[in-house]
C-alpha cells in the first residue's frame, strides 16, 4: 500500500535527498547537475531530449527516485511541436459547455501523457475584474459559479478516471488566491481583498474543486495584508487544510520562495525564506535553487523541523506511487506517433468546442454573408441557397490571417523563451483567411489587405530583460495612421460586396508580466475600421482578443460584431463557418466589455452601492454585458413561473419557463439564472449566477424549460464571514444574458429553518 512504501522510503532518505524532492527546476537550465547532486523530484518546460537524459540521470542517484514532469499544458499541449491547441480558457468559457471543456481537457491529457508529462498547471481559477491585467485570457472570465462549473469539467477531463490511467495527468488548480485582483491590474503587485471578500467570491470555486479532489494547487504571486500569498498561514492552513480539508499537494509559482528574499524582501535570507515557505504548507517549490541550501540550513540553525520537511516530502512521493512512476518513470507508455498527438479526431473535437466559442455581439442582417448557407459541397464549401449571384469579400486587418495571435499566449510563441518550438506547423493551423478561402463559394472572389505593419512594437526604453531575466513585452507605439496600408484597404473595401476586417491584441502583450495600462486597439486599427465604416460597404469587424477590449464607434456600430478571443488552431475555419451561416453563433460573453478603461470594474455582480455607483462622465452600463450573445435565429422567453414560492432551507426551488424559437434558424440558446437575495444582512450583489441550462431549438419550436435550484445556492457571507442562507424574499431571473431588462423575475420566500 501507498502509504507503507511512502513511509519506508522516507525513512531512508537523507535530509539533502527530503530537500531535493520538493525542488522544481527548469529543465531548460543546468538540469544535468542538479538531478545528479540535488535530487530534484520534479522538473518543468522539458522537451523529449531533455526528458530521456533527465529519466537516464535518475538512475544514477542512490535511490533513484522518479521524477513528476510538469508542464504548462494551459488550452492544449502547446509547446510540444504538432499538438492540438484549444482555443484559450476564456474562449473556452464563451461556449459555457462543460462538456465541451472536460472533452478539451482529455485530449490535452492524452497528448500530454503521450509525451511523458504528468502533470499540467491548469486550470485558472482567478475571477478577471480589471481587464487591465495581462492574464484575462487565462481566466475562466469574471463569474465564480461558471468559472467553477469550467474548472471543475476542466480537473476531470485531466484526472480522467484516476490515476491508474495512464493517460490521467494531475490537475492544478491556481493561482491560489485572489491572485488576479492586484492593483491597477499590475502583474504581481499587491491585492487588497479583505478575508470576507476572498470567502464571498474568490474561494468558493477553489473549494470546489478541492473536494472534487484536484490533485495539487499552485499559490498565486501576490502580497495580500502584507504577507507574500505563499506563506499566508491562514489560507493555506486554516481554510485549505483545516476547513477544506483538503490533503493534496501544493506548489508555490515561480521562484517565489527565492522572491521573498530579493524581490519582496521579507526574507533575510534564503534560510528563512524556505522555513517560512515549508511551515505554511507548500510541498514543491517551483525554481527557486537556493532552496536545496536554504532548507538544510535552516534545519541546521534550528529553524525549520524535520517533521515539517517530511510531511511535504510524504504528498510528493504519494504522487509518484500513485502514478506507478516507481514502476515505469516514463509513464506512460503510449503510442507517440502524429496519429495521436494533434489527430484528426483531435481536431474535430477542437473545432467543436471552437464553434461554440465564437460571441455575435452585434449583427444588423449583414450576417450570415449572402444570407447564409446550408449545404456544403464536395470540397466542403459553402454552395446552394443564398448565392444568387457571385459576391466578392474583403478580407483585411492585421489579424486576418496571423497565425501566432490565433493561437494566443502559452502557445510557444516566438521570443517567449528557447524551448519554444517557433510555433507550430502553419499547415495545421486554419486563420481567418484560410478559413474564408476554403469555404466561401467557388464563384466567390476573396480579396485581402492585411497590413500587418499597422501595429508596430517597439523594445522599451528600459531594455530588453526584466530584473529577473524574463524578456521584457515590447511596447506598442502610438503611431500616424499609415495612409498607404488603409488606403489599400479602403480600395479594396469599395469594390466588395462585404468587408470583414480582424483586429484585435497583439500575443507580445498578453500574459504574465504584461499587464496593459490601455485597452484600445493599438497602432492604426481604429483608422483602419473607421476609414472601413466610411466606405458604405458592409462591415463585418471581427475582435481577436485575448480580452474584452474599449471598442471603437466604427466597431460598436459595425454591419456586424464577433468577438472570437484566441481561438486556437481552427479558429478560422469557425470563424468562416459562422460568417457563412455554416453553423450558428451561441457563444456566450463569460465577461462584460468596458466602454473605456476607466470604467472598470464592469463585472455584472458588484455589490449593492448608493448613488448607482457611476461615473458623472460616462454610462456605467458596460459596452456588452456578461452573458450577452446574439444567434441567427430570435428566442421569446414567457411564463417564468416558481412552482412552489415558500420553501425550507434546505428545499429546492422548482420553477419553469418557456421558450420559443421565433426566428428562421435552429439556435442553441443559454437560459441563464440568477438569484437576487432582497435584503441582506451584508452588502451582497444585485444578483447572482446560480445555474444556466443549455437548449437546442429548431425554428418554430416552442419547449417548457424546467429549472431546479436548491436553496443552499442562495448564500451570501455575512459579516461575520460565514456563509449561509438568510431567510425571507428573494427573486428567480432567467433570460438570455445578465441585463436586467433581458431578464424575467419571479418572487420565492425562503422560510426561517
Ligand atoms: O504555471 C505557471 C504560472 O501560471 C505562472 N508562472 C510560471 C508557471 C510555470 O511556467
Amino acid at each position: 500500500p501507498v502509504p507503507e512504501r511512502v513511509a519506508d522510503l522516507l525513512g531512508r532518505m537523507t535530509v539533502a535527498e527530503k530537500v531535493g524532492q520538493m525542488l522544481q527546476l527548469d529543465a531548460r537550465g543546468d538540469y544535468e547537475g542538479d538531478i545528479l547532486h540535488k535530487h530534484v523530484g520534479s522538473i518543468l518546460h522539458t522537451s523529449p531530449h531533455r526528458l530521456e537524459r533527465a529519466h537516464e540521470l535518475v538512475q544514477q542517484t542512490r535511490l533513484r527516485i522518479p521524477l513528476l514532469v510538469g508542464e504548462d499544458c494551459i488550452h492544449g499541449h502547446s509547446f510540444y511541436e504538432g499538438a492540438t491547441i484549444f482555443p484559450t480558457q476564456l474562449g473556452m468559457a464563451a461556449s459555457w459547455d462543460p462538456g465541451l471543456v472536460e472533452q478539451a481537457a482529455r485530449i490535452t491529457a492524452v497528448e500530454a501523457a503521450a509525451t511523458g508529462v504528468h502533470w499540467t498547471f491548469s486550470p485558472v481559477l482567478c475571477i478577471a475584474r480589471d481587464l487591465r491585467w495581462g492574464r484575462v485570457d487565462e481566466t475562466f472570465g469574471e463569474d465564480p459559479y461558471l468559472i467553477g462549473e469550467l474548472a471543475s469539467a476542466m480537473v476531470r477531463g485531466y484526472q480522467g478516471s484516476g490515476f491508474d490511467d495512464p493517460t490521467a495527468v494531475l490537475a492544478t488548480a491556481k493561482h491560489f488566491a485572489g491572485y488576479s485582483e492586484t492593483q491597477g491590474g499590475r502583474d504581481a503587485s499587491e491585492a487588497d481583498i479583505s478575508r470576507r471578500k476572498l470567502r464571498s467570491w474568490f474561494l468558493p470555486p477553489f473549494e470546489r474543486v478541492a473536494k472534487e479532489g484536484c490533485a495539487t494547487f499552485m499559490l498565486g504571486y501576490q502580497t495580500m495584508d502584507g504577507v507574500p500569498i505563499t506563506i499566508n498561514d491562514w489560507l493555506l492552513n486554516d481554510v485549505l487544510r483545516g476547513e477544506w480539508g483538503y490533503t493534496g499537494t501544493l506548489i508555490t509559482d515561480w521562484d517565489n520562495v527565492g522572491r521573498m528574499v530579493w524581490e519582496q524582501k521579507v526574507q533575510p535570507d534564503h534560510a528563512h525564506a524556505a522555513a517560512a515557505a515549508v511551515r505554511a504548507g507548500n510541498d514543491m517549490v517551483m525554481t527557486t535553487p537556493q532552496f536545496f541550501e536554504g532548507a538544510q540550513e535552516a534545519i541546521d540553525r534550528g529553524l525549520l523541523a524535520e517533521s515539517d520537511l517530511d510531511r511535504a516530502v510524504a504528498r510528493i512521493l504519494t504522487l509518484k506511487f500513485e502514478l506507478g512512476l516507481f514502476e515505469n518513470p516514463r509513464r506512460p507508455t503510449l503510442d507517440r506517433d502524429a496519429a495521436l498527438i494533434g489527430s484528426a479526431a483531435h481536431a474535430e473535437a477542437n473545432l467543436e468546442l471552437t464553434r461554440r466559442s465564437l460571441v455575435l455581439l452585434r449583427n444588423t442582417g449583414a450576417l450570415p454573408l449572402a444570407g447564409g448557407f446550408t449545404a456544403r459541397d464536395d470540397a466542403g464549401r459553402a454552395t446552394g441557397a443564398g448565392a444568387d449571384r457571385p459576391r466578392r469579400v474583403a478580407v483585411v486587418g492585421p489579424l486576418a490571417d496571423a497565425a501566432q495571435a490565433q493561437l494566443g499566449d502559452w502557445a510557444g510563441s516566438s521570443g517567449q523563451a528557447d524551448w519554444l518550438p517557433d510555433g507550430h506547423p502553419r499547415h495545421m493551423i486554419s486563420t481567418v483567411l484560410d478559413g474564408l478561402r476554403d469555404l466561401t463559394p467557388q464563384d466567390w472572389t476573396l480579396t485581402s489587405a492585411l497590413g500587418a505593419e499597422i501595429v508596430t512594437l517597439v523594445t522599451p526604453p528600459e531594455g530588453d530583460t526584466l530584473p529577473d531575466g524574463q524578456p521584457r513585452p515590447k511596447i506598442a507605439v502610438p503611431c500616424e495612421p499609415d495612409a498607404e496600408l488603409i488606403g489599400e484597404a479602403v480600395a479594396q473595401a469599395r469594390e466588395a460586396d462585404y468587408v470583414v476586417a480582424v483586429v484585435g491584441d497583439q500575443v507580445e502583450l498578453v500574459g504574465e508580466y504584461k499587464s496593459t495600462a490601455t485597452l484600445e486597439l493599438v497602432g492604426g486599427q481604429v483608422a483602419l475600421l473607421d476609414a472601413l465604416a466610411e466606405t458604405g460597404t458592409p462591415l463585418v469587424v471581427v475582435v481577436m482578443a485575448s480580452k474584452p477590449l474599449v471598442l471603437p464607434t466604427s466597431a460598436l456600430a459595425a454591419d456586424a460584431l464577433l468577438w472570437v478571443a484566441n481561438p486556437g488552431m481552427r479558429g478560422g475555419q469557425a470563424i468562416a463557418e459562422l460568417l457563412l451561416g455554416l453553423i450558428e453563433p451561441s457563444g456566450r460573453l463569460p465577461i462584460s466589455f468596458a466602454r473605456h478603461v476607466g470604467q472598470q470594474p464592469t463585472y455584472y455582480n458588484q455589490v449593492r452601492g448608493q448613488h448607482g455607483t457611476r461615473y458623472a462622465d460616462l454610462t456605467q452600463e458596460p459596452a456588452f454585458v456578461f452573458g450577452e450573445g446574439l444567434s441567427y435565429s430570435s428566442v421569446e422567453y414567457a411564463g417564468l413561473e416558481v412552482l412552489d414560492p415558500e420553501v425550507a432551507a434546505d428545499g429546492v426551488v422548482r420553477a419553469r419557463v418557456t421558450l420559443a424559437n421565433t426566428g428562421a434558424r435552429p439556435v442553441r440558446e443559454t437560459v441563464q439564472v440568477y438569484v437576487s437575495d432582497s435584503v441582506t444582512s451584508a452588502s451582497w450583489a444585485d444578483k447572482e449566477l446560480k445555474g444556466y441550462r443549455q437548449v437546442d431549438l429548431e425554428p418554430g419550436a416552442r419547449t417548457v424549460v424546467e429549472l431546479d435550484l436548491p436553496v443552499a445556492a442562495c448564500t451570501i457571507v455575512d459579516r461575520e464571514g460565514r456563509r449561509v442562507v438568510e431567510p425571507g424574499a428573494f427573486e428567480l431571473l432567467v433570460g438570455p444574458s445578465s441585463r436586467d431588462a433581458d431578464l424575467l423575475r419571479a418572487g420565492f420566500e425562503v422560510l426561517p429553518g
